[in-house]
C-alpha cells in the first residue's frame, strides 16, 4: 500500500515527520520507514543553533546536509527548525547576546547570513522563532514575565527580537516561506486558552507592523489527559488565518499518560480517535501540512523526555508506526 504522503498528497495534503540524521545512515529499517511515509523531512536537531554554530563563527552543516542529501535523493525537501529557540543556545551565544544590544543583533544576522545563505536553494520553510509565547501560570516551567518567554533575546532585545529575526530572515530571501512555530494551543484547558490568547496578540502585533511572516506552526504535541474541543481549535486556527498566514501542524504527537487503557490495542484505538479528531478540525481550517515529530514510536522524544510520565511501565506510542516500524491505528 502507498506512503501516508502519497495518500496525503492524493488528497491535496502534505505530510512529513521530523528525522534524524545519525538514524537515517545507521538503521536500515528505520530509512526505510522514512521513505515510505515522509513526504517531507524536518532535522529533529541538526538544523537547531548548537548544532550548526557550536563555536562562534565555526559553522557545522554536516548533519543538517547528510538529511538534505537522503532527501534530495528521493525529491523529499527539508524545512528548517530553528533559527531561534531558547533552547538550543550553545552557551557561547547566550553569554554574548546577554552583552549589548549591538552584540545580540550582530550574533542573530551572523548566524542568520550563514545558515540562509548556505541552505536557501535547498531549504525553502524555516521556523524562524520557536516557541516565543510564555507558560501561563499553572505550568511546570520557569515563570516569565509577561506573555512572552524570558529568553536571551527576548532579554537583550526586548519583545522586538522576534520582528528582528523575521526581517533579518526575509532579507536573505524573499521567497522562503517564514513561519511562528509554538505549542500548548490545541487543547480545552484554561492554561491552552490563556496561551491561545498570547500567541494570537502576538501574530495580530506582528500582522500589524507589517513584519514579513507568513504563516503559523502549531506544534500540537498532544496529551490524552487534557480534553480536545474541536470547535475551540478550529476556531483559534480561522483567528490566525483571518489575519492572512497560513497555519501548518508542524510536530504532531501524542502522550498517553496514565488515562488509557493499558491494553495496546485499546490505547491504540482511543488515541487514533484523538488523533483523527485533531486532524480533521484542522483540515476543517485550513490546514493543509500535517508533519509528525518523528515517525516511529521507539524513537520518539516522549520516549526519552518523558518516559516518566508513564508510570505503568508501558512503553509510549507516540506515532503513527510502532517499535517495531509496523503501522499503528494512529497511521490509520
Ligand atoms: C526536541 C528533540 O526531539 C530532542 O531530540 C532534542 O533533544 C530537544 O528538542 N518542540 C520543538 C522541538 O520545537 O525542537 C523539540 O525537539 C520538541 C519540542
Amino acid at each position: 500500500p502507498p506512503g501516508l504522503w502519497q495518500i496525503a498528497r492524493g488528497r491535496g495534503f502534505t505530510f512529513g515527520a521530523a528525522v534524524q540524521a545519525n538514524m537515517l545512515a545507521s538503521d536500515p529499517l528505520y530509512a526505510a520507514a522514512y521513505e515510505r511515509e515522509a513526504g517531507v523531512l524536518v532535522p529533529e536537531f541538526e538544523g537547531k543553533w548548537s548544532v550548526l554554530q557550536p563555536k562562534e563563527g565555526e559553522f557545522d552543516f554536516s548533519q543538517l546536509d547528510a538529511i538534505i542529501n537522503w532527501g534530495q535523493a528521493r525529491g523529499r525537501p527539508v524545512r528548517g527548525h530553528a533559527l531561534v529557540w531558547h533552547e538550543a543556545f550553545p552557551d557561547w551565544a547566550v553569554a554574548a547576546i546577554a552583552e549589548s544590544q549591538q552584540r545580540a543583533r550582530s550574533v542573530m544576522a551572523a548566524h542568520f547570513t550563514r545558515v540562509l545563505a548556505t541552505t536557501r536553494l535547498r531549504i525553502r520553510d524555516w521556523d524562524v522563532v520557536n516557541e516565543a509565547v510564555a507558560d501561563p501560570p499553572g505550568s511546570d516551567t520557569p515563570q516569565a514575565d509577561g506573555e512572552l518567554r524570558n529568553s536571551p533575546f527576548f532579554r537583550a532585545l526586548g519583545p522586538g527580537y522576534i520582528e528582528t529575526a523575521f526581517r533579518m530572515a526575509r532579507e536573505q530571501d524573499a521567497t522562503l516561506r517564514l513561519v511562528l512555530n509554538d505549542y500548548g494551543v490545541e487543547e480545552d484547558t484554561p492554561w491552552a486558552e490563556e496561551k491561545r490568547r498570547r500567541l494570537l496578540n502576538l501574530v495580530r502585533d506582528l500582522v500589524r507592523k507589517r513584519v514579513p511572516i507568513d504563516a503559523v506552526g502549531i506544534q500540537a504535541h498532544l496529551q490524552m489527559r487534557n480534553p480536545f474541543n474541536p470547535v475551540v481549535f478550529g476556531n483559534f486556527l480561522r483567528a490566525i488565518r483571518a489575519e492572512g498566514l497560513s497555519v501548518l501542524v508542524t510536530e504532531l504527537d501524542i502522550r498517553e499518560g496514565d488515562s488509557v487503557p493499558d491494553d495496546y490495542v485499546a490505547r491504540d484505538r482511543v488515541v487514533a480517535e484523538r488523533i483523527s479528531a485533531f486532524i480533521s478540525a484542522s483540515a476543517e481550517a485550513g490546514v493543509r501540512t500535517f508533519l509528525t515529530w518523528g515517525l516511529v514510536d521507539r524513537f520518539s522524544w516522549t520516549v526519552v523526555e518523558a518516559a516518566v510520565a508513564r508510570r505503568d511501565g508501558k512503553l509510549h506510542r507516540a506515532l503513527p508506526l510502532d517499535w517495531e516500524y509496523n503501522r499503528k491505528e494512529m497511521w490509520r
